[in-house]
């Protein structure tokens, strides 16, 4: 058995699972983990080395031959894909809509489930995803299913872009995510979908504050007084 701790968070698109995950983890002194970033890292190698991601052989071949490793700078998780550091590169609309596609190939999981179990075994950790507590830490101490209205995700999202200066409008948007969650929970291997012993916060009307307070102290419960 593990030595270590681990918080699974896992729901759809735009719920807020980073920025809370990020939140406790700084909180409690855990590591966190954004197992998203590691999808983004191949659908970016995809996106750029042009290949077809219906064409699961050559994602398989791609797969092969590249090496994801996660790391960590003044507490920021970095992704290196084949030692380049993509981490700025990966966090775009395009990316995001070719990820959720290319996360559904059995190869594609294998290789990131692997990774994420290991980094589970060498700290206390805070992983976010889709798959997290049903699949990569069945075991975890504490599992959160973290959801939201399509309209406020949407809106959360729209206000994210806007204030870079992208003007995405919010009808598009909330296609997009429409489309993610379709995807992600449709999909034949680990689809997104609460676990059992999983405990549903719907964040729709709550601040970022109330959130973390919130599974700060379902983690006092569940880990510190077990
Ligand atoms: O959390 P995110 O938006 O960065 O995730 C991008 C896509 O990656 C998401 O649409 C589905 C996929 N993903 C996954 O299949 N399993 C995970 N554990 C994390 C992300």
């Amino acid at each position: 058995m593990s030595p270590f701790k681990s918080i699974a968070i896992d729901g759809p698109a735009g719920a807020g699972k980073s920025t809370i995950a990020k939140k406790v983890a700084e909180t409690l002194g855990y590591v966190y983990i954004d197992t998203g970033a590691m999808y983004r890292a191949i659908a970016y190698e995809c996106i750029r080395k042009n290949i077809n991601i219906k064409d699961e052989e050559a994602i398989n071949t791609l797969c092969s031959n590249i090496d994801i490793i996660i790391q960590y700078v003044d507490g920021e998780q970095q992704v290196l894909l084949n030692n380049e550091n993509v981490t700025h590169y990966i966090r775009t609309t395009e990316v995001g809509n070719v990820t959720s596609q290319i996360s559904v190939y059995h190869n594609v999981r294998k290789k990131l489930v692997e990774l994420q179990q290991k980094l589970a075994h060498q700290a206390n950790v805070i992983m976010d995803g889709r798959d997290i507590g049903t699949y990569v830490l069945p075991n975890a101490n504490l599992k959160i299913f973290l959801t939201a209205s399509i309209e406020q995700r949407a809106q959360r999202r729209w206000k994210e872009l806007n204030d870079k200066g992208d003007q995405t409008q919010l009808k598009t948007l909330e296609a997009q995510i429409k489309e993610r969650d379709y995807n992600d929970m449709n999909r034949k291997i680990a689809p997104l979908k609460k676990a059992e012993d999983a405990i549903e916060v719907d964040t729709s009307n709550m601040s970022i504050e109330e959130v973390v307070k919130k599974v700060i102290s379902l983690y006092n419960k569940r880990i510190v007084e077990n």
